[in-house]
């Protein structure tokens, strides 16, 4: 299953990338449906069957087949945007599915929301609640809220993607928390239902998560000795995958899931469990399948250009993150070099310093765990059409789930 090599040339599933490439011309991002399919049972049987709510966070890969996907397994989603609410809806999902994070909501985003009545809000800020219920009240309506409460627990993760600790932006301190819990009458149209954590993204170790679980029992017991009785807990997302072993099994890259479900079931199980997990649904279910324009030497310096760009995939630019490269042929590392897209950044590098072969202009080599923060965080600077999106589906047929954007489409908005 997934990216493997036969007949010493890479495939997804069993179809050959050439193939592909051929079609739909690169760069493209090109999905496994098994991979996701694989990702998604295993999230169903350790969360949703032990009665989590499960909401794919969709900022992670917001295409509506894989929304569509998720959907089919009782998923819901958390979204961050009206343009995520409206895609959303776009897809089917009610208003029931949906719960609206983010620490910046507008006017309009707050009155969309309330007028669907959507699942509930997680609330990030003091002045957020305030305009919900200002607006909540204009509308005559009740608006359910989870607190997005700041632990200040260390995720062990990359400075860029941790959102847990006091110096990170999001969430409040506990003792805001606590404050506006115990006043909650000031807030009529709102009920308080619990609380939100989401201390971070791309967490490898377990020991976080257990620390949040330990964490959230204890002060939701200081909470009850106060009279404040929540309902409602939402763990956050953050599993961390294997980029460096992109092509193994989530229950490989991804170990404790088990572990965690189980601990948060057994501490916190009184409460209507949450997560909101993205990347580890959908990360390495996809490659960036690139083409070699040509490679050229600066002194030592070996550089592989490729026609996929930090437009397709910005991680590598943003958090110096780590992204597998894998050649079409089957063939061995000759050469350490940077592997660097045709746009004008020095920054636009898709991975450096690592062992590659002596490529050819022309071909064919792939950039691992795209299926995650890539599409969804691509941009059309200078002036590059945004890449399309294949999906390999179960039964071997080819569904191109996104098309390349036109420059037709690019000029429509000037
Ligand atoms: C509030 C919130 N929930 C969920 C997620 C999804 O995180 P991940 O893709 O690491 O699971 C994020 C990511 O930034 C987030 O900010």
């Amino acid at each position: 299953m997934g990216f493997t090599y036969k007949n010493s040339r890479l495939h997804c599933d069993d179809v050959d990338l050439q193939v592909v490439a051929d079609e739909y011309g690169t760069p493209a991002y090109v999905y496994s449906e098994k991979i996701l399919k694989r990702n998604a049972d295993v999230l169903k049987s350790c969360f949703i069957d032990r009665g989590f709510k499960v909401s794919y966070a969709m900022k992670a890969n917001s295409n509506p087949k894989i929304l569509a996907l998720f959907k089919s397994y009782g998923m819901g989603v958390d979204i961050v945007s009206a343009g995520e609410y409206q895609m959303a809806k776009h897809v089917g999902f009610q208003g029931s599915d949906i719960n609206f994070a983010g620490v910046g909501k507008t006017a309009g985003e707050l009155k969309l929301a309330l007028e669907d009545d959507i699942d509930h809000f997680n609330v990030e800020s003091l002045f957020e609640l305030e305009h919900l219920e200002a607006q909540a009240a204009i509308m005559g309506v009740q608006a359910n809220v989870l607190l997005r409460l700041n632990p200040d627990i260390d995720p062990q993760t990359h400075p860029h993607i941790s959102t847990g600790l006091k110096k990170n932006k999001f969430g409040m301190s506990a003792e805001m928390v606590t404050h506006l819990l115990t006043h909650a009458s000031d807030y009529p149209h709102v009920n308080f239902e619990g609380l939100h954590c989401h201390i971070g993204s791309q967490i490898l170790n377990p020991q976080p998560f257990l620390d949040l679980i330990d964490y959230l029992s204890k002060y939701t017991d200081e909470l009850s000795g106060m009279g404040v009785d929540l309902t409602h807990l939402d763990l956050g997302g953050g599993f961390g995958v294997n980029y460096e072993n992109p092509f193994e099994d989530i229950l490989e890259t991804t170990p404790y899931l088990e572990t965690f479900a189980e601990s948060a079931h057994k501490k916190l199980g009184n409460f209507q469990l949450h997560i909101q997990p993205g990347r580890v649904l959908v990360a390495n279910s996809a490659v960036l399948l690139s083409r070699v324009l040509g490679v050229k030497e600066n002194g030592d310096h070996y550089f592989v250009v490729v026609d996929g760009a930090t437009t397709d995939l910005i991680r590598p630019a943003l958090y110096n993150a780590y992204h597998e490269i894998t050649s079409y042929r089957e063939q061995d590392n000759f050469t350490v070099g940077d592997v660097v897209g045709p746009v004008c950044e020095s920054s636009d590098a898709l991975a450096k310093q690592r062992e590659l072969p002596q490529y050819e202009s022309g071909d064919l080599l792939t950039v691992a765990s795209a299926g995650a923060y890539a599409s969804s965080m691509g941009s059309t600077y200078n002036m590059r059409p945004r890449s399309p999106e294949v999906l390999i589906k179960s039964d071997g047929s080819i569904d191109l789930i996104k098309r390349r954007q036109t420059f037709a489409e690019m000029i429509s908005l000037y």
